[in-house]
């Protein structure tokens, strides 16, 4: 499955325990799967994302946050079969600013944390920014999120603001030719992390 400009396809990609997850693009009845995903995080997690408490995810930001359409506003979910039914364990997202640039904003599951799916959705994320001709994608991240922090490294994230609790990041995105669902992402099927 793809979204009509997202570039990025639908493949399922092996964690580094072993565990298969799918990525794909998010669609408008994934809304229930974000109030679960939210409502299984530890508040610390939640905190982490919305920098701010968060208790609960309200069926109205679902709604928002399902309702990207790939063209203007990307959403990726990551899903795994758990007791015979998928559930949502990830949400990746980049939503277009002012400046022309895009807002990430990435959550994995507690669970299935530090096992590489943070750092294949930023890379597809990357990807899909590029596609828009976005030159920039910024990070809002708390200054105490080192995972956050250390993941953004990896992708050459220069600080280009902070108000001392949070800081904010950006990666400067290489500009690729739109088109098609490229090769490389073709190849996200079947794909292994380590
Ligand atoms: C930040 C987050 C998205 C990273 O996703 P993830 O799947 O755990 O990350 P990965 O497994 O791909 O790890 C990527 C790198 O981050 C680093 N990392 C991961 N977890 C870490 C931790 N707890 N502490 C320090 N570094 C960590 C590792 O260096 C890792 O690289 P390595 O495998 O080469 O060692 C995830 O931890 C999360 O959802 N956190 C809560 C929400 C949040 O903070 N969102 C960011 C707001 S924009």
């Amino acid at each position: 499955m793809t979204t009509a400009d997202s570039g990025v396809a639908a493949g399922l990609v092996m964690l580094g325990d072993g565990r298969v997850v799918q990525i794909r693009p998010i669609v408008a009845g994934d809304a229930d799967g974000l109030v679960d995903l939210h409502r299984a995080l530890f508040a610390a997690v939640r905190y982490l994302r919305f920098q701010s408490p968060k208790p609960q995810l309200r069926p109205a930001e679902a709604a928002y946050l399902a309702a990207a359409d790939g063209t203007d506003r990307v959403a990726l979910v990551a899903t795994t079969v758990e007791d015979g039914d998928a559930r949502i364990v990830a949400d990746a997202r980049v939503e277009p600013t002012a400046t022309g640039d895009g807002e990430v904003a990435l959550l994995v599951r507690d669970d299935l944390q530090g096992l590489g799916l943070g750092r294949r959705l930023l890379t597809l994320l990357i990807h899909a920014g590029a596609c828009r001709g976005q030159r920039r994608l910024l990070l809002y991240v708390l200054a105490e999120n080192e995972a956050m922090l250390t993941l953004a490294s990896q992708f050459d994230a220069d600080p280009i603001g902070s108000n001392g609790d949070v800081a904010l990041l950006a990666i400067v995105v290489k500009q690729v030719v739109p088109g098609p669902v490229s090769r490389r992402h073709r190849q996200l099927t079947s794909s292994s992390l380590g």
